[in-house]
């Protein structure tokens, strides 16, 4: 696909769903059981109106941000995505170079078929890297050592994943990682012969990432352990709740990351949206709050930042980008983002970031607030709604 003929993270999608097989659309494309989660992050995104100002000189805006001392060239970043490779020959390689390019960070995966190291010196400089905590002690501790010896200086530990989210379509498809054609899968394989030569056969047959098993008996304890090696940031990813969150900052975090792992762990779990609000309240003056899940649109981004996040990541977005169409691909994706924030701040009457809040969205009445809310969310949005 030509890239430049993508005006949406939607068309990028549609190129994606016909280039790959089923097994691998269905692997980047899935939630959890019902998609109850998968569904409601966006459907939280989509209720929130913007507020736009008219006659404010915009003519100086930018949409910069610092994040951990770091400026970044836009509020969004690259989330870890595991097995990325399966999507286009060295994946991890061209989102590493699409988001050094856009100056935005990326999070390679522990579960990345290209190691952290060659990462680094192939992109002129080591990504933040995201790791699980592993059942064996030293393979944690090896793991952050790696990180360390590549230079890289924030790390993501994601805890929402005790054990593995229900993915049904995996079962049926027969995946398995790495992809391995059965005669379940092969006529499927067969159909998309591109995808075949590029990533089956240029990449895939044999190499396995590091692919830990989930670790259930792991606690904050172990948080601490990691706290006590690691001398860069600590940002703690899949914290929905503001005990969580404020856990995660007694426990020495630099930063927590709001996310349901783009619906694919607990089916059920309310959209990062919902939770964001209270936990950016709890937390946000002294810790970076992130939040990912559902985010298509640059508009979908301007709400996030609006209700306190520091920075947005985007999961399938680049995968999207990626399938379709390689590096090309995903700066694509990255440049529409991009695009479509630039065009929201103007429309908001914002020069910058930092000037957007509550002030510029209309949250959904309180009533239809309570139909998706937990906790005292629908007081917070209300609050927000009137401040
Ligand atoms: C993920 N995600 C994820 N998260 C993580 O911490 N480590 C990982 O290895 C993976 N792997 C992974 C693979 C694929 C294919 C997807 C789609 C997602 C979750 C990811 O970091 C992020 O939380 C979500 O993708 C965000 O939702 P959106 O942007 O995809 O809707």
């Amino acid at each position: 696909m030509n890239p430049a003929r993508a005006f949406n993270i939607s068309d990028l999608r549609e190129a994606a769903r016909r280039r790959l097989p089923r097994i691998a659309f269905d692997y980047l494309e899935g939630g959890a059981e019902d998609h109850l989660t998968l569904h409601a992050n966006r459907e939280v995104l989509e209720r929130i109106r913007l507020v736009p100002r008219t006659l404010v000189d915009v003519s100086q805006r930018s949409q910069r941000v610092s994040i951990f001392g770091n400026a970044f060239g836009c509020p969004f970043g690259i989330a870890p995505t595991g097995g990325a490779g399966i999507y286009c020959r060295g994946a991890e390689m061209a989102l590493a170079r699409a988001a050094r390019a856009a100056n935005v960070p990326f999070v390679l995966s522990i579960h990345s078929f290209i190691p952290l190291d060659r990462v680094a010196r192939a992109t002129g400089g080591a990504p933040w890297f995201q790791l699980y905590i592993h059942p064996v002690r030293a393979a944690t501790e090896a793991a952050v050592r790696r990180a360390a010896d590549a230079g890289c200086e924030v790390l993501v530990v994601t805890v929402d994943a005790a054990v593995g989210g229900n993915r049904e379509y995996n079962y049926r498809n027969g995946f398995t990682m790495p992809v391995r054609l059965t005669r379940r899968t092969v006529i499927d394989a067969l159909c998309h012969p591109a995808w075949l030569a590029d990533v089956y056969f240029g990449s895939l047959l044999g190499r396995l990432p590091e692919w830990g098993t989930p670790h259930d008996a792991a606690s904050w304890d172990d948080l601490a352990r990691l706290r006590g090696m690691w001398p860069g940031k600590l940002i703690v990813k899949g914290v929905l709740t503001v005990e969580d969150a404020r856990l995660a900052e007694q426990h020495g975090a630099d930063g927590v990351w709001v996310s349901n792992h783009g619906g694919r762990q607990l089916d059920g779990a309310p959209a990062s949206l919902t939770a964001l609000p209270q936990i950016a309240a709890a937390v946000g003056s002294r810790l970076t709050v992130m939040v990912d899940s559902g985010f298509r649109r640059g508009a979908d981004i301007v709400k996030a930042l609006a209700l306190g996040a520091d920075m947005v990541f985007v999961g399938r977005a680049p995968l999207y980008g990626a399938a379709a169409a390689g590096e090309a691909g995903i700066s694509r994706a990255l440049q529409l983002l991009g695009s479509e924030i630039d065009r929201v701040l103007a429309l908001l009457g914002c020069n910058a970031i930092a000037e957007l809040g509550p002030q510029h969205l209309l949250l959904p009445a309180k009533d239809h607030a309570q139909s998706y809310s937990w906790h005292e969310h629908a007081n917070v949005i209300s609050v927000a709604a009137s401040g």
